[in-house]
């Protein structure tokens, strides 16, 4: 090979990868982008609510009206505060660390933001959740992950429906499984093909909740779970519904408790051999 052309293939590889780390950043923009837009809507939610009620409240002064208007507004108080809760959770962890993570509370997290949204677009959310190990992971990022495969399954389901999020271990017992399956418009072969390209998108833009149209979701949840030694498998029918499952390598039992800090690479010492899982 001419000098010339190993040049020119390294001034590509050098473009590549600059535009490579301006999508990763895209789409952390966009997702953080939406999650203060989930955040404010769910905040304004309760407020709506503290407000309606303490005004019942004051209009009545009969014993159970009151009551139940102060029930109310302490249901609303405490949502407020597993909302900040999860949102502070999220910002705390922002070390780019893998660790011992508990998948079943990064799905609790991510539905205490999605839990009136999915209400309002009427889908009825089923979790199944094993007594699994821990992952080695980076908690944030697969939040975000989770986050924009609910998304995705809200937005095949415009007219309301049901999604079922499953937590299991593989009968090897090496992997845990996360699927969030949905029942919802499914996809054509044609897009399956497509879907983790980034910018490819079916969406003609962002919905009336400011979420999808970017192209970018699944993009990045691909490049995640790889980058955690996992797989990311999808089954899709036209009319039928999608079912997107996250394969992560599991955390050998006298481990689990343990909290792996600083463990640069998911292929450590204490994390099983990572197999392709179709
Ligand atoms: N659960 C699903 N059901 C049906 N189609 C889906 C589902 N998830 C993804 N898709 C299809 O895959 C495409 C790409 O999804 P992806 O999440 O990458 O982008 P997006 O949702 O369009 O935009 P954003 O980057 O803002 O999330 C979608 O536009 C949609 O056509
Ligand atoms: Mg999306």
């Amino acid at each position: 090979m001419t000098d010339c052309k190993q040049a020119e293939i390294d001034r590509l590889t050098q473009e590549n990868s600059l535009l490579q780390k301006q999508i990763d950043q895209l789409q952390k923009m966009s997702a953080l982008g939406e999650l203060v837009s989930t955040t404010t809507h769910e905040f304004n939610n309760v407020l709506m609510t503290i407000i309606n009620y303490a005004r019942m409240g004051m209009r009545h002064d009969d014993k159970p009206t009151r009551d139940k208007a102060f029930n109310k507004i302490n249901q609303a108080g405490e949502r407020a505060a597993r909302i900040t809760k999860s949102v502070l959770g999220m910002a705390r962890n922002r070390s780019e660390s893998f660790e011992a993570t508990d998948l079943a509370k990064l799905i609790d997290g991510s539905m205490v933001l999605l839990e009136r949204e999915m209400q309002q677009y009427r889908i009825v959310v089923e979790m199944e959740f094993d007594d699994v190990p821990a992952v080695n992971a980076i908690g944030n990022q697969i939040q975000q992950v989770i986050l924009n495969l609910l998304i995705n399954s809200r937005q095949a389901m415009p007219d309301g429906g049901r999604l079922v999020i499953r937590l299991k271990q593989d009968d090897s017992r090496q992997f845990v499984d996360l699927s969030v399956r949905d029942y919802g418009m499914g996809m054509e072969q044609e897009t399956l093909r497509k879907i983790f390209q980034p910018y490819y998108s079916t969406k003609s833009g962002p919905d009336e909740s400011g979420k999808g149209g970017t192209g970018l979701g699944l993009a990045t949840c691909k490049k995640i779970i790889e980058a955690h030694g996992g797989k990311i498998r999808v089954e899709s029918s036209v009319g039928k519904g999608t079912c997107f499952t996250l394969r992560f390598p599991a955390i050998v039992a006298s481990s689990a408790a343990a909290k792996v800090a600083g463990v640069a690479s998911p292929a450590g010492a204490e994390i099983n051999a990572v197999r392709a899982c179709g």
